[in-house]
């Protein structure tokens, strides 16, 4: 027997009614917010995600799916959907023209990291982008997306937010940064003394606890921010308190790729285990650029799918279409005719083996049938068929046509 590859699995019976729900639920809310559906291709030049996610992160530089195709390409599986979207974005020359574009995605990611519950190596994403918006509205637009999502699906969260700054007030930050942890070099763990030189920033969220006691003292960012910076972080806030969403400001959420600016959030449950982060995001002004695109402001974020895939609230499951069963052999074609103009507007089963009663209405219920439609020896002769409603209990005898 074939197995799946370690960290990737199949989505199957009830886990994919719950994978659609989730997929329908967002998309209904996302195209209420002005987005439109964009699709991007899973494989992509390895070189559009070391520009983009950044060649330094702990994704390029140890979790890629990398390899060269049979032309010599060196491509790469998607690990995330940001980078492609803008790609498309520059592409379809879309940063020249004037109005605001908004896009919604979702499908598989690949990142080759160690398989745990809740982290796997192909897992699924839905996320959204928004391009052209510098208002910080519009980040707060964003966050009251996610968290109408989740209550739609039923899921509980904790928000955290910080600030990343920008170009005027981020490099002095970042040099203030590298000044204290090289005092504290020693003491640090080695993933981040080599991050000291290469991405001081991603310090911050070492998950190692030694690490995090010696930063209880490093410089905070948000205390250093520009006047913009800190103008649009505080307007946030506002915004944020008076819509009753509650959050918190973790000063060392940094986020695992390096295009973020500005605003930085990420959604948390604390009914999954340690993988928590169900939904992350911010705002990235200078991809589109750093892409060759014209300087285009863009916000977006992404939903893993799988960490909350059993937290869904499904909705009750109602009886639906009809169960068509023959009780003796010479009926069952009849039933073909009956299913193709039904299937016109409804759903509907058809049992091929001739049965008897009880075992039409057992078949009917394990199909979650709401009508139970049968065709006997008398209904044969006489061209009717019976018919029961499962919910109002109703049942009678009716012509083939009138049915
Ligand atoms: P991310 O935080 O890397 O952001 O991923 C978003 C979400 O994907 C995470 O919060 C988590 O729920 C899920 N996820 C990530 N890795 C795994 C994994 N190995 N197994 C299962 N689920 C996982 C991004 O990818 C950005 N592109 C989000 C974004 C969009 N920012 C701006 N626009």
């Amino acid at each position: 027997m074939i197995n799946p590859l370690r960290g990737m699995k199949d989505l199957t019976f009830e886990e994919s009614e719950r994978f659609n729900f989730i997929i329908d639920t967002a998309t209904a809310i996302a195209k209420r917010y002005g987005y439109g559906y964009i699709e991007t291709p899973i494989l992509e030049e390895t070189a559009l995600f070391k520009r983009s996610v950044g060649d330094s992160s702990d994704i390029v530089s140890k979790e890629m799916y990398q390899f060269e195709d049979k032309g010599g390409n060196d491509v790469c599986m998607r690990p995330e959907g940001t980078a492609g979207v803008v790609r498309s974005f520059v592409h379809a020359k879309l940063d020249r023209q004037p109005m605001k574009q908004k896009f919604y995605y979702y499908g598989p990611m690949f990142r080759y990291e160690r398989p745990q519950k809740g982290r796997l190596r192909e897992f699924h994403q839905f996320g959204c982008e928004s391009f052209g918006e510098a208002s910080v509205y519009e980040d707060f637009t964003i966050i009251t997306m996610i968290s109408q999502i989740f209550e739609a699906l039923g899921i509980g969260f904790d928000l955290q937010i910080n600030s990343l700054g920008c170009t005027t007030c981020m490099p002095p930050y970042k040099k203030n940064l590298v000044g204290f942890l090289t005092e504290i070099k020693e003491e640090l763990c080695a993933d981040c003394n080599r991050r000291i030189d290469t991405n001081p920033i991603r310090v911050l969220d070492c998950k190692n606890e030694t690490c995090q006691s010696l930063l209880v003292n490093s410089p905070k960012l948000i205390e250093n921010l520009c006047e913009e910076c800190d103008s649009d972080f505080k307007k946030l806030t506002t915004l944020l308190d008076n819509a009753g969403i509650s959050y918190e400001v973790d000063t060392n959420l940094v986020r695992g790729l390096d295009y973020y600016n500005k605003t930085a959030f990420e959604f948390v449950s604390n009914d999954i285990g340690s993988q928590s982060a169900i939904a992350g995001g911010g705002r990235y002004d200078k991809l589109v650029e750093f892409l060759d695109g014209k300087p285009t402001p863009a916000v977006g974020f992404a939903i893993g799918i799988e960490r909350i895939i059993e937290l869904v609230k499904m909705p009750e499951s109602t009886r639906e279409g009809i169960y068509l069963g023959a009780m003796v052999e010479d009926a069952v074609e009849k039933l073909f005719t009956i299913a193709t103009t039904k299937r016109r507007e409804t759903k509907v089963t058809v049992e091929y083996n001739a049965k008897g009663f009880k075992s039409h209405m057992k078949g009917a219920d394990k199909v979650h049938a709401r009508y139970v439609v049968l065709i006997g020896e008398d209904e044969l002769v006489n061209g009717t068929v019976w018919v029961k409603d499962l919910e109002s209990k109703e049942e009678k005898t009716v012509t083939l046509e009138a049915f």
